[in-house]
């Protein structure tokens, strides 16, 4: 069985084809560069509509359509513009086709996909992203969040603090090569309130810190090993609370060696293993929608297309999982 999966709930259009054994037949994403001031709903939407067919057409090269056999799209969460292209796409495709439609959760969609690609099979996830800041962990039917951001995302503090210092997007990388050559660690707030965190005092605080005069270098330092380890201090004390046996790092920020490091050197300490997917599988993708939407699929999962409506706040709780039947409650 080979599945289409369409991404797009922010600025990325992504699209993949995956088989039900799990290759990856197709995976490509493009990326919509916002203007300076951030991403505009609005013409991150256009860029799906207009981006959308080319990549069908170039995985349709890939695999004859006659040969797909299920449609699976990003039902959430996202903006409102984007999830709606996407879902018109998606059911555009499975009603020309003739073939089922599954939306599925992009969040546990990096989850599944890290877990296919790395190997990991009962992992506590720190899913860390331009929109999200999740520690997943499944247990009893759901994928439960065992802490997160209560305001803003980590690579959305990255992002905001880079445009206010003129650094391109994606911010996150240019604050990691900064970084390298920082050496002055400067007090940032760190704030974990018991399981989760806050991210906005630490951004205001370190553009403060760069308008004051303080050297951006410095700066990017900073902020990265002050963020970095209060969520590698929440992952402790999750793996601490589930017991689980391996620590997986997905989404976007999951590229950024720094944070790597510290993960790695606190799974040692646990004594648990530590995974990171391959950098095509950390950021948005299709080929997550698509494998998610075939594990649905084959453990019995139908959705109508009256149900394939955007979900914004599609929180990774929601989801009942139907494809993991190993893991006893
Ligand atoms: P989601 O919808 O899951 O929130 P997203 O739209 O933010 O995803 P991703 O590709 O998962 O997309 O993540 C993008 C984020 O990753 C951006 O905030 C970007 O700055 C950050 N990022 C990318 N590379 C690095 C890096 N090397 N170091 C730190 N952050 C990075
Ligand atoms: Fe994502």
């Amino acid at each position: 069985m080979i599945c289409l999966g369409l991404e797009g709930t922010a600025e990325k259009t992504g699209v993949g084809l995956v088989d039900s054994d799990g290759n990856v037949l197709y995976n490509k994403t493009i990326i919509y560069k916002p203007p300076v001031q951030g991403i505009n709903p609005r013409e991150a939407a256009d860029h799906h509509a207009e981006t959308f067919p080319k990549l069908i057409k170039e995985a349709f090269n890939k695999v004859p359509k006659e040969k797909i056999d299920l449609i699976s799209f990003s039902q959430g969460p996202g903006l409102g513009p984007s999830l709606r292209v996407t879902a018109t796409a998606a059911r555009a495709l499975s009603l020309s086709l003739k073939k089922p439609i599954i939306g599925v959760n992009h969040c546990i969609g990096h989850v599944e996909i890290g877990k296919l690609t790395t190997g990991a099979k009962d992992p506590l996830t720190l899913y860390v992203s331009g929109g999200n800041t999740q520690i997943l962990g499944y247990t009893c039917g759901r994928y439960r969040v065992f802490g997160e951001t209560l305001d803003i995302a980590i690579g959305n503090c990255l992002d905001q603090f880079a445009r206010n210092c003129a650094l391109p997007h994606p911010g996150g990388v240019y604050v990691e090569k900064l970084a390298k050559d920082g050496k002055k660690l400067i007090k940032l707030p760190y704030s974990v309130k018991g399981m989760d965190v806050t991210f906005s005092g630490l951004l205001t605080s370190a553009i403060k810190s760069y308008e004051k005069g303080e050297k951006l270098e410095d700066v990017c330092y900073s902020i990265q090993e002050t963020a970095f380890s209060m969520i590698t201090e929440i992952t402790e004390r999750a793996l601490a609370h589930t017991n689980k046996p391996e620590v997986m790092l997905v989404g976007g920020v999951a590229a950024n060696n720094r944070l790597r490091e510290m993960l790695n050197i606190m799974c040692k300490e646990q004594n648990v293993k530590f995974y990171v997917p391959e950098k095509q599988f950390c950021g948005d993708n299709g080929a997550m929608i698509a494998w998610l939407g075939l594990l649905m699929y084959i453990n019995g999962k139908r959705m109508s297309i009256d149900e394939t409506k955007p979900i914004p706040n599609y929180r990774s709780d929601m989801v009942e999982v139907n494809w993991i039947k190993n893991i006893p409650c």
